[in-house]
């Protein structure tokens, strides 16, 4: 299958110049839309079939109360990623009191759906418990005392999950803007090697997950991309075991986007060091209020992500982070910024959302 990827990328290119201004008729040889149901109306992954993993991240609190969005999640996408709650200060609030309930909520309805589930996250300097930073900063954790705490954290979550999740991210933006090792609290008290334990204890407690390192801004060829190409490296010299490489692909109109090519060039080169990659957070943000233009300009940063993510050969799962402006992280976040997802606060799908559906049509002609 991945193989085909790069003798038909040519053609696929040609394809896509097409696709931006046709029809969405069904793939060749795949299965009719359902009766009454027009092409447009076919969920994402099924047009992804089994080529792709088409991915969201899932707000629990939404999925909880709003009926629409939790059967959106389940219609739409063939793998899911908890937005928050399988962040440390949310599995484990008090130290030593390990709570899983919501993520369980997640996993158990990702069956129900027939969905893979991609693990987010194990190390991260955000969303650590408050017993845990304040530990540190007030000396009464020290270094030997935070490796154990952390070698714990790791085991016991990925033990909870063990079989049940097929990629990992398991340190998440380790590396800062100006390529350099991120100063955080995890390398100013255990210095770089962290790294390098966290994915070891992670692949003890599940050796069959695919391992991931994670990060915004490295969709194209550039200095930070180029540190974690080097990191992997190291890494994978020493034995590490490292599976992946995910660009989460937080993308603004108002800043332009890498072209297809580029985004697949830069992912090439972590294939080629034997890892799987994966496209893992995106969304596209605008400065507010949307306009057609600023729409249309949106549509073609996922457009980019999506077809840098199918012309790369290892690229296996392809993940939104969240897909309606009604529960977006964006807003909270980068202020006068929104918009950012597939389907507006209505539902409605944006035109963002029927170019991936025209992309993803076309991977089932190939
Ligand atoms: C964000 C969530 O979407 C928010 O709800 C939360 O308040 C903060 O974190 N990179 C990541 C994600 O790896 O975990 C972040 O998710 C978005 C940026």
């Amino acid at each position: 299958m991945k193989v085909s990827r790069v003798a038909t990328a040519g053609l696929l290119v040609g394809l896509l110049v097409s696709a931006s201004v046709s029809s969405l008729l069904p793939a060749a040889g795949s299965p009719a839309p359902a009766a009454g149901a027009t092409s447009s109306d076919r969920p994402l992954r099924q047009l992804a079939g089994r080529e792709l993993l088409v991915g969201t991240a899932v707000d629990h609190a939404a999925f909880t109360s709003d009926t629409t969005y939790r059967d959106r999640v389940g219609a739409e996408f063939s793998s899911i990623t908890a937005e928050n709650v399988m962040k440390w200060e949310v599995v484990e609030p008090e130290r030593g009191r390990l709570d899983f309930s919501a993520a369980d909520d997640l996993m158990a309805a990702a069956k129900r759906n027939g969905q893979q589930v991609r693990g987010h996250t194990l190390l991260w300097h955000n969303q650590l418990p408050a017993w845990l930073t304040q530990g540190v900063e007030s000396g009464d954790i020290d270094a030997g005392e935070l490796r154990g705490i952390l070698r714990q954290h790791i085991t016991d979550e990925v033990r909870h999950f063990r079989g049940r999740i097929y990629q990992w991210d398991v340190v998440n933006e380790v590396i800062d803007d100006n390529a350099q090792l991120r100063d955080t609290l995890w390398l100013r008290v255990l210095g770089p090697g962290y790294i390098a334990d966290a994915f070891r204890w992670a692949h003890k407690a599940d050796p069959k997950a695919k391992l991931f390192l994670n990060d915004y801004n490295v969709e194209g060829v550039n200095a930070k991309s180029d540190a974690y190409l080097a990191l992997a490296k190291d890494l994978l010299a020493q034995g590490v075991p490292v599976h992946g490489f995910g660009a989460q692909g937080h993308y603004g109109v108002q800043f332009g986007f890498h072209s297809a090519a580029e985004v697949a060039g830069n992912l090439g080169r972590f294939e080629a060091l034997g890892l799987e990659t994966a496209i893992t957070e995106v969304d596209v943000r605008m400065l507010m209020p949307p306009d057609t233009v600023k729409l249309q300009a949106q549509a073609q940063g996922y457009s980019v992500l999506l077809q840098g993510c199918l012309l790369a050969r290892r690229c296996n799962s392809f993940t939104v982070w969240g897909f309606t402006d009604k529960y977006s992280w964006v807003p909270g976040f980068f202020e006068g910024q929104g918009a950012a997802n597939l389907l507006d606060e209505t539902f409605a799908a944006k035109p963002a959302y029927r170019e991936m559906q025209a992309v993803l049509t076309l991977v089932g002609r190939r």
